[in-house]
């Protein structure tokens, strides 16, 4: 007798299926009746595969008053994902052996879903000592770093033979230092999105192809926003994922008007010309929400002194299935975005799908649910969202991580989430393409 069954799982658009889940896994999928000793009727909700955030700030350890392990975590179970994969620019950064070590132990303590860590990178000594715990990837900053010492690390990781990608924040310094120069006098929000242009990421997108052509070496770019950054990527599938926003997608740079410094953001909203649109999902791999949680005190500081970033892991799932209630996307995109691509891009070889094997993750969706969205329900530190009132068509009832179920009907309950190492096979390459469902 297995642990648990998961009765009447709507695994496709005509596929009811009974999962039956022992000690974590996945071990039978099947239309018969399941012997266990819990069984959860689904009562034909959506189920899909745990969803994976590849990109959070949990801001933990050193700035635990925006956010910690703990309240990120909840804010993932409660906005329906079952596994995080957190930043390096914490305090200090995770950015050598000891301190990616240190984070790894605090997840553990702490977090409610699974997560992996993506390690920072500040010198070449430190990445052997990385490697060893597995890193989902390495991310750098190229408003920060100069392409030089990018180069370094696509040599260094080629020299150890690590397929392990290198995950980049797209703007030039150059161009957003000369850039901010004519604006400093300026102190309306909007001017933020003319001090860090398109052109600020296009070149840093075009720069950070040609080093990892030059090297063979697999790149995932974050948060893409313009047209034109997503133009200069196509070609060069064979090498390189790229990732897009909830907000991004959804808000063009007249959000400033409406929400000021909430919504300043790194890289800015951009103008409706040049922007990415949810029509455009077919050509990116995944979405990462870039929950980026400050005070809001801090939010308020003005424009030039208020820190980057939105909170979104608690709307994006309500976001992206009010989408699929307009036709505007579907639900299988929302399973190879925030699930299969992810999974793959990233190593994380036990999630990502349902399947015999592998780990029962899951995550249960009422397509029908409507309400509007409160900041005040949130897990999460930061109690603000420009999506505030949004009306919403569909939401997540329920996040399973390894058979445990640690959100029911918008409560989040205890968890027990695990450090999930790495294991990368260097092929980054776009997945053959599968039948779309509805
Ligand atoms: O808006 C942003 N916020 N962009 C980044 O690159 C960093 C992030 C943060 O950590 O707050
Ligand atoms: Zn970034
Ligand atoms: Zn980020």
């Amino acid at each position: 007798m297995f642990d648990l069954s998961l009765e009447n799982c709507r695994v496709d658009r005509d596929l009811t299926v009974n999962i039956g889940v022992d000690d974590g896994k996945i071990v039978q999928i099947s239309r018969e009746r399941i012997d266990a000793s819990e069984k959860i009727d689904l009562k034909g909700y959506f189920v899909l595969p745990g969803l994976i955030d590849a990109h959070v700030h949990f801001r933990d350890p050193g700035l635990e008053y925006k956010e910690d392990f703990r309240t990120g975590s909840m804010a993932a179970a409660h906005g329906g994902f079952s596994t995080v994969l957190d930043m390096p620019n914490t305090v200090p950064p995770a950015d050598n052996a000891a301190e990616f070590e240190r984070k790894i132990r605090i997840g553990e303590r702490k977090s409610v879903v699974d997560f992996g860590l993506h390690a920072g990178f500040r010198s070449v000594s430190d990445v052997k000592g990385i490697l060893r715990f597995m890193p989902a990837s390495f991310k750098v900053f190229m408003d920060l770093t100069g392409i030089s010492a990018v180069d370094g690390l696509f040599r260094e990781l080629k020299d150890l033979s690590a397929p392990v990608p290198v995950t980049v924040h797209c703007e030039n310094r150059d161009v957003v230092m000369e850039s901010m120069k004519e604006l400093k006098d300026r102190s309306d929000p909007s001017a933020y999105a003319l001090a860090r242009p398109p052109l600020a990421e296009e070149v840093s997108v075009a720069e950070v192809l040609a080093l990892s052509i030059h090297h063979e070496h697999p790149v995932h770019i974050c948060h893409l926003s313009t047209v034109k950054a997503l133009q200069l990527v196509e070609p060069f599938r064979e090498y390189v994922t790229c990732e897009v926003t909830p907000h991004h997608l959804l808000l063009d740079s007249g959000a400033f008007r409406r929400f000021g410094t909430m919504v300043k953001t790194n890289p800015p909203l951009r103008p409706p010309e040049s922007r990415v649109y949810p029509e455009f999902l077919d050509r990116i791999n995944i979405i990462g929400t870039d929950h980026a949680p400050h005070g809001i005190e801090e939010k308020r500081k003005g424009i030039w002194d208020a820190p980057p970033g939105i909170p979104n892991l608690e709307v994006v799932l309500k976001l992206l299935l009010t989408l699929v209630s307009k036709g505007r996307m579907s639900l299988s995109t929302i399973r190879r975005m925030l699930a299969e691509e992810p999974a793959r891009i990233f190593g994380l070889r036990s999630k990502g799908r349902i399947a015999e094997g592998m780990d029962a993750d899951f995550t249960v969706i009422d397509p029908k649910e409507t309400g509007r969205i409160r900041s005040d329900e949130f897990y999460s530190k930061a109690h603000y969202t420009p999506f505030e009132g949004f009306s919403y068509t569909g939401a997540p009832v329920m996040t399973v991580v390894r058979g445990r179920t640690v959100m029911r009907d918008g409560e989040v309950l205890e968890g027990n989430g695990r450090y999930i190492p790495a294991e990368h096979d260097g092929k980054p390459g776009t997945a053959e393409s599968e039948a779309e469902l509805s």
